[in-house]
């Protein structure tokens, strides 16, 4: 492509000339020869003493996937940059990355490339799965300091620290689903809210009057006071920090959102003790492929203490590990 060959001292000089007259092609980034600079040039050359040359241009970097912009910052063999994941997780200013075990050991210089392509002021890596009764993420800080960010997803504000409290984007359709149903003068019992991933929407967009949202890990409560603020719904929503089951009334939730994995089967009495007759209980849980939808039925009947219900509906929230789906049945009390 075409190029004006300007010494280093000038470039500045006959760039802003050039962008003036419309005449520098945005399209190519300036390249270097020796101490040349080239810019980019459209039409005649309007400076008869700078010399017009053919030039090996690369396009710029907004029409080109961070991927490549990424690999081009790292100094690690041809063959590993192929495995630079083009998936990642923004939180705010946070970027959460899973890295394939031959690029571990060049981890930090490749989460200083992503945070400079990616404009983000802190890397972290995931190293394994969401572990305990509070969920607790594992990860370690590879670039920056600053862990504590606000994430905002659908007009609603969360502020949180990945390195202490999950955050999963998988559950993000269901988040959705929340936010669109028509909860106006109802009272609700989030029975595991943990920063508010279903407390807020619920409040800040599906109208809920009340939402009561329990939970037993302070750091999460901590947060999810912080996004009750930021989300301005403190008339609506009180927190009950502690364990769901010791929550005290019966009776008294026209939905309860059961927003946990593994063992929630278990939390299925308190569930049916707390919902109001003719309400809803969403109850999440992760079953065996083979376990679909029997496997659902059986857990709620089971912990329905015999309290006639039907099923309204059920459906995958997210794939959760081989043949494991973490799945969402409403399930209408009677
Ligand atoms: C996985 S997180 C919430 C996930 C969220 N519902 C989502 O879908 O993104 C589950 C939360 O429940 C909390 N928790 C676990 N057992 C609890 C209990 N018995 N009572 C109250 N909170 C509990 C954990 O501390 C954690 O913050």
């Amino acid at each position: 492509m075409i190029a004006i060959a300007v010494p280093k001292t000038r470039a500045d000089e006959v760039k802003d000339r050039l962008n003036r007259r419309r005449q520098l092609d945005l399209e190519w980034r300036p390249g270097r020869k020796g101490d040349l600079v080239l810019l980019p040039l459209k039409g005649d050359n309007p400076f008869p003493e700078l010399q017009v040359v053919e030039a090996d241009l690369f396009p710029q970097d907004r029409h080109r996937p961070p991927q490549e912009r990424i690999a081009e910052q790292l100094d690690i063999p041809n063959e590993l940059k192929t495995l630079l994941p083009e998936k990642y997780e923004r939180l705010g200013h946070v970027i959460v990355l899973r890295l394939p075990e031959p690029l571990l050991p060049f981890r930090r210089e490749i989460a200083e490339a992503y945070a400079k392509v990616l404009k983000a002021r802190t890397v972290l890596l995931e190293k394994g799965m969401i572990r305990g009764v509070e969920r607790r993420p594992d990860v370690e800080l590879l670039f920056g300091e600053e862990t504590e960010t606000t994430h905002s997803e659908s007009g609603i504000l969360y502020r949180l620290d990945p390195t202490r409290v999950m955050f999963s984007s998988g559950n993000f359709d269901e988040k959705l689903r929340m936010a669109s149903l028509d909860c106006r003068g109802e009272t609700v019992v989030d029975m595991f809210a943990g920063i508010g991933y279903f407390t807020m929407p619920l409040a800040a967009k599906a109208g809920a009057e009340k939402v009561i949202a329990c939970e037993i890990n302070p750091e999460a409560i901590r947060f999810l006071r912080k996004n009750i603020e930021l989300n301005r719904v403190a008339d609506k929503v009180t927190v009950f920090g502690g364990d769901n089951r010791d929550l005290p009334g019966e009776g008294l939730a026209d939905r309860v959102v059961m927003g946990y994995v593994n063992v929630t089967w278990q939390f299925l009495p308190k569930a049916f003790s707390l919902v109001k007759k003719g309400g809803m209980i969403h109850y999440q849980d992760t079953f065996s492929i083979d376990r679909i939808p029997g496997g659902i039925v059986e857990n709620v009947r089971n912990g329905s203490g015999g309290r006639p219900f039907e099923i309204a509906g059920i459906r995958e929230v997210k794939s959760y590990a081989p043949s494991i789906s973490h799945m969402v049945a409403d399930v209408r009390v009677l």
